[in-house]
């Protein structure tokens, strides 16, 4: 049997993504796991090289993890001709110069999103890999997480009929930082780190209407900043500059020409009474279903209540007993391990990955349009991209 082993530089895994996602939940589970099979028998193992900044959380990371190499040197990890592949999770503002340095050394590039700051660099990495002749994979973890995979398999099934609308709401209260720790990094509430609920999540949320429904050709946007003070990591208020919540309206297309109405929204500034951190809800001619990060309830046309509206009197049924909940009829392993699976079969046979830079460009697209929507208050189409 011949093995394979990918070594893979991996910058930013001090941070939350970085280091929980990628690292403990993907490449080492992967790596202990002595790697994994592919049709011909060939062994894919993993070797990570952890890269970051400060040499004393680096170095403990490594030593914890009983991982032989780590560095400070990211242009050196860039430049090991032994490394075959490079992994991004560090701040977003970072991330273009990054990646460009990786494919221009001939490196396959795994990353987190999102891809670029502006549209203009994210389309020009997705024409640098082309040049480049390198796999490129980013991440769309949402579309592996089971809930979301039952919901499309339901889409593909034919169970909603034609399908009419999906909506989504993401959120939950993050804390100013005053009196209890924030729990997410100060960054994300200043624009002028690469912060901000629309440039975060809606380059998540095209690849998610992409991937359920089909594609996005408009959108219509109101940001806010709620809360316009917080408390960073030291303890220090700072004003929020970035917007905090994002209520979004999406023309879709499936691939069969009809029209999908779509609206999410997605807050900071919110407090959860949902099942999940995240629910989209599909509504057909059919059927409906509404799906979180794990479990998918669907209801059947002939199982669909009347319910016939009278303010005057109590509700009669329990709504949400009357959904069944979808199997998930197999193992629907981690999603961000099962990318990473993906993406490294992809690195070995040589070819695309399936999620790369230009959808990635189109995520970068519909957040800066977003904004746009919102700072002009109109509808915006969003033209097709090309390289
Ligand atoms: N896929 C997802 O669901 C998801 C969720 C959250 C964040 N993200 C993305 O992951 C990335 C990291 O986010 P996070 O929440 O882990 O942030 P984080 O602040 O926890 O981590 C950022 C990493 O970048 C490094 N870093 C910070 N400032 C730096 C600087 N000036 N120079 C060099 N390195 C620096 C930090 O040391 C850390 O390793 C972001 O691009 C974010 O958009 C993705």
């Amino acid at each position: 049997m011949t093995t394979r082993t990918l070594r893979i530089a991996m910058n930013g895994i001090t941070g939350r993504m970085g280091y929980r996602q990628h690292l403990v939940r993907s490449i080492l589970p992967i790596r202990d796991a002595g790697g994994f099979t592919l049709e011909d028998g060939t062994r894919v193992q993993v070797e990570p090289v952890l890269v970051g900044r400060n040499e004393a959380k680096v170095s403990e990371l490594a030593r914890l993890h009983d991982v032989e190499h780590w560095t400070t040197d990211l242009d050196g990890a860039i430049a090991d001709p032994t490394v075959d592949i490079v992994f991004d999770a560090s701040m977003t503002s970072l991330r273009a110069a990054t990646l460009k340095k990786a494919m221009g050394a001939g490196k396959h590039i795994f990353t987190e999103k999102p891809t670029a700051e502006t549209l203009d660099e994210a389309v020009d990495l997705a024409r640098i890999a082309k040049d480049a002749g390198v796999t490129a994979g980013v991440v769309h973890d949402k579309l592996y997480l089971p809930g979301l995979v039952k919901l499309r398999r339901l889409v593909d099934e034919g169970f909603f009929g034609r399908i009419l609308s999906i909506r989504g709401e993401f959120g939950y209260w993050v804390f100013e930082g005053e009196h209890q720790d924030a729990q997410r990094p100060s960054w994300n509430y200043r624009k002028e780190d690469g912060g901000g609920m629309t440039t975060d999540m809606f380059c998540h949320w095209n690849y998610v209407l992409e991937g359920i429904i089909g594609s996005v050709r408009s959108v219509t946007a109101r940001t806010a900043t709620h809360i316009p003070t917080r408390w960073d990591e030291q303890g220090q208020p700072y004003p929020a500059t970035a917007d905090d919540a994002s209520y979004g309206i999406f023309d879709l297309e499936t691939p069969d020409g009809d029209p999908v109405v779509g609206q999410i929204n997605s807050s900071w500034a919110v407090r959860v009474y949902r099942d999940e951190l995240v629910e989209f809800q599909v509504d057909g001619t059919h059927g409906s279903a509404v799906a979180g990060l794990n479990k998918c309830v669907a209801q059947q046309r002939a199982h669909t209540p009347k319910p016939v509206w009278n303010p005057d009197l109590p509700v009669t049924e329990s709504f949400r007993d009357q959904w069944l909940e979808v199997p998930a009829n197999g193992d629907l392993d981690n999603g961000f391990k099962a990318q990473w699976e993906e993406f490294l079969r992809d690195v070995v046979a040589g070819r695309e990955h399936r999620y790369g830079l230009l959808s990635a460009a189109r995520g970068v697209q519909l957040a800066e349009l977003g904004l746009k929507s919102s700072a002009e208050r109109r509808t915006i189409d969003i033209p097709a991209l090309e390289i």
